[in-house]
């Protein structure tokens, strides 16, 4: 087969992660016989210095003509104070609206080999967890109008979150059709007892859940949600909630499996193409040092040759990689908790993964 796949390194950390993740990549299609090619384009505060604007038309371009997306991350504190619409993070939303990426999926289990790394106590982790986020991607209060104008109290900022039916419809039934795959348990994630929007998200899922009668459906309201992960994460398998309360709740569930840095993401619209991507961000602080963990970029990877190639037994092959260095003790600055021996830099992690491969 045949793969073209965009690199969007981005900013901080992406570049040394993306390149990691490509490495890996590479190195499991000439395993398989596959041929992978990357082409590099701009977004984020990398765009904004160089061509002054951060997701130029190119990278769309480029993205649209390619079979699948690989991002690292954007942003950090040089381009903090510009205006909302020509911030690096402006860029993200845009090439994820520009690529139609309405599905957004998280998932988050608790690897045993980094049990310790998990702020939970043992009897709250139990026989452990495996979540999958269904986040909707390209609506509600991320895209909806917003300014500013005068209010009660004078000059006003405001933002709107606006869902249609067809808008929730269609992540409702990603969302069941991956319960059914997995644990057959579905949980919606709203604020129905507040927002207008989350009634009709509530009663929208009711109506799709009516034909899939062997999922067994929940409502939750996000405030209770934010505290059951931490209280029993367990009683989750699939979570489908809109695109602000999907931020939120992902970053939560990343935590309490130990490590933000070892969670990846896909983008996914009606099409092959998708984007992946770590769920974590550009970590400014650790950028350029060789310290960060490549290993949600790499599983980003991993469910790209998934979900956009079909290419599960190449995938596996990734994250077996990846649970073998685990288990062998193997870590990075953010898991090793008190392991002990130092850390494993990005390079070397990188390197041990593709060894395994
Ligand atoms: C994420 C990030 C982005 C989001 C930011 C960087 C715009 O937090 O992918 O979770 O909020 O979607
Ligand atoms: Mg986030």
């Amino acid at each position: 087969m045949e793969l073209n796949i965009a690199l969007l390194r981005g900013d901080g950390i992406g570049p040394e992660i993306v390149d990691s993740a490509a490495a890996v990549l590479e190195k499991t299609a000439s395993e398989f016989g596959h041929r992978i090619y990357f082409t590099p384009y701009l977004i984020g505060g990398a765009a904004i210095n160089a061509v002054g604007k951060p997701l130029p038309q190119e990278t769309v371009d480029g993205c649209l003509a390619s079979d699948s997306v690989l991002l690292g991350a954007v942003g950090g504190p040089e381009w903090d104070d510009l205006p909302g619409d020509r911030r690096p993070e402006k860029a993200l939303l845009g090439i994820r609206a520009a690529l139609g990426l309405y599905t957004n999926l998280r998932p988050a289990k608790l690897y045993p080999s980094l049990r310790s790394a998990s702020p939970l106590r043992d009897e709250i982790v139990g026989s452990g967890f495996d979540i999958m986020i269904v986040r909707e991607l390209t609506g509600g209060i991320y895209f909806g109008e917003r300014g500013y104008r005068e209010g009660r109290f004078g000059r006003e900022a405001f933002d709107t979150e606006a869902y249609s039916v067809t808008e929730i419809e269609r992540i409702g039934r990603i969302a069941f059709e991956t319960a059914m795959k997995r644990g057959r348990r579905l949980c919606s994630i709203d604020k129905a007892n507040v927002l207008e929007t989350s009634r009709l998200w509530r009663k929208t899922m009711h109506t799709i859940a009516e034909e899939y009668p062997e999922v067994e459906y929940s409502d939750m309201f996000v405030d209770n949600a934010a505290m059951q992960l931490v209280r029993c994460p367990g009683q989750f398998d699939v979570i489908v909630t809109s695109n602000m309360f999907g931020d939120i709740l992902s970053d939560e569930t990343s935590q309490i499996t130990g490590s933000i840095g070892m969670l990846a993401s896909a983008s996914l619209g009606e099409g092959k193409r998708g984007m992946y991507e770590p769920i974590h961000g550009s970590a400014p602080d650790i950028a350029g040092q060789d310290k960060a963990n490549p290993i949600a970029a790499i599983l980003s990877g991993a469910m790209m040759l998934r979900y956009s190639f079909g290419l599960s037994e190449e995938a596996e092959r990734i994250e077996k990689a990846v649970d073998k260095v685990l288990e062998e003790g193997w870590r990075t600055a953010d898991i090793i908790g008190n392991s002990e021996g130092a850390p494993l830099t990005c390079t070397k992690m990188t390197e041990k993964i593709i060894e395994v491969i």
